[in-house]
């Protein structure tokens, strides 16, 4: 064996002992690199004979050549069993059921708004909107609130910084506004409620400074409280599915309707949470009464010759009491745990054929 033969079975042998590109590539410099093996074969050719060049020359390129052969199977080799093994664990089962993940849900206050909203739509009720930010006349003047009245003030409204005109535009308290935009540009009879948000400087258990309600407006001629009294009741009955439920009107004074009224609902408040349907107590759930001739004529509606009725609900309270939730503020305090169990599927859309809840 010629010490060639030997450089080259011994090389050789490392290659094929390489266990990854790492080791393989350690080879590769020590026989290949500049101060590897056969390169310091090559550097010797230059002390012998052309003769003696020229046939060693032969051989050690046929060496080299081999030797890089070699480097470049085992090389594709190693590459190809290391993406094999990747690929063997990596694999994907498709036929796994899909991980659990999160979803969005309804906000019970959207789901409540749109189970009344679906209540009176089915008694004939159209939904009119009005702006968030209001003016004094819509939210209080043309509502029979006179100049200066305390009512103004009890409301805690949130107003704006005055205006260079010395108006001050406010947050509006309540939906009423609504009632005078409507009345303003509709000729009657008018059958209308209007869903949407309302703000108060007001934060409690009970209370948070933004809340929902839905006011309600009937004008036709020869309205009484006979038939505010039906809606209102016909309304609870469907809402909380329930023919068990009771009320009571208690009078009141709203400086909009007149006569005015609270209603209550007959409820059992033993067990710590409130039940209605059942029960001794009494829990106040809107305001009501019938719109005061003032009002009509601010709107330009002749009180002698229409009368109407009204009532305003708050929304997050009455689902509050539907779906047994015991405090107003986890409703805005967009925790995800909370949202996911009392959330609602967007597919699950109140609406009169295919059941409210
Ligand atoms: N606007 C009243 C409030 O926010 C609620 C209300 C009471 C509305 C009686 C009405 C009504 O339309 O007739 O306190």
């Amino acid at each position: 064996m010629t010490d060639l033969t030997t450089l080259e079975a011994d090389v050789l042998a490392q290659v094929a002992a390489a266990g990854d590109l790492a080791a393989l590539d350690a080879v590769r410099v020590s026989a290949l690199g500049k101060t590897g093996s056969i390169s310091g074969l090559l550097k010797t050719l230059g002390a012998m004979s052309p003769d003696e060049r020229k046939e060693r020359g032969a051989a050690i390129n046929v060496l080299r050549d081999r030797v890089q052969t070699a480097l470049n199977d085992k090389k594709a080799a190693l590459e190809t069993a290391a993406l094999d093994a990747r690929l063997a664990s990596e694999t994907l089962d498709l036929t796994l059921p899909a991980p659990h993940r999160r979803r969005g849900s309804v906000h019970p206050t959207m789901q409540t708004m749109d189970e009344m909203i679906a209540i009176f739509a089915e008694m004939g009720f159209a939904v009119a909107e009005g702006p968030d930010i209001e003016d004094d006349f819509h939210n209080f003047t043309a509502l029979n609130f006179p100049p200066k009245h305390p009512a103004r003030e009890m409301h805690d409204t949130f107003f704006f910084n005055t205006k260079e005109d010395g108006e001050r535009m406010l947050l509006r308290t309540h939906t009423s506004p609504v009632q005078v935009r409507t009345m303003v540009s509709q000729k009657p009879p008018i059958r209308i409620i209007a869903p949407g948000r309302t703000y108060r400087v007001d934060n409690d258990a009970t209370h948070t400074p933004v809340f929902h309600q839905v006011e309600g407006l009937v004008i036709d001629k020869g309205i009484h409280m006979g038939h505010l009294k039906w809606t209102l009741e016909t309304f609870l009955a469907r809402f909380f599915e329930t023919d068990a439920v009771t009320t009571q009107f208690r009078p009141h004074h709203f400086p909009f309707t007149e006569p005015s009224a609270e209603m209550d609902v007959q409820c059992d408040r033993s067990g710590g949470e409130i039940k209605i349907g059942q029960g001794t107590s009494w829990l106040e759930i809107l305001g009501c009464g019938m719109v005061h001739p003032n009002v009509l004529r601010a709107c330009g509606i002749d009180p002698d010759e229409y009368q109407g009725f009204a009532f305003g609900m708050g929304v997050d309270r009455l689902g509050m009491l539907k779906y047994g939730m015991p405090d107003l503020r986890d409703m805005w305090a967009s925790d995800s745990r909370w949202l996911s169990h009392y959330g609602f599927s967007a597919f699950a859309a109140p609406n009169a054929a295919s059941g409210l809840s």
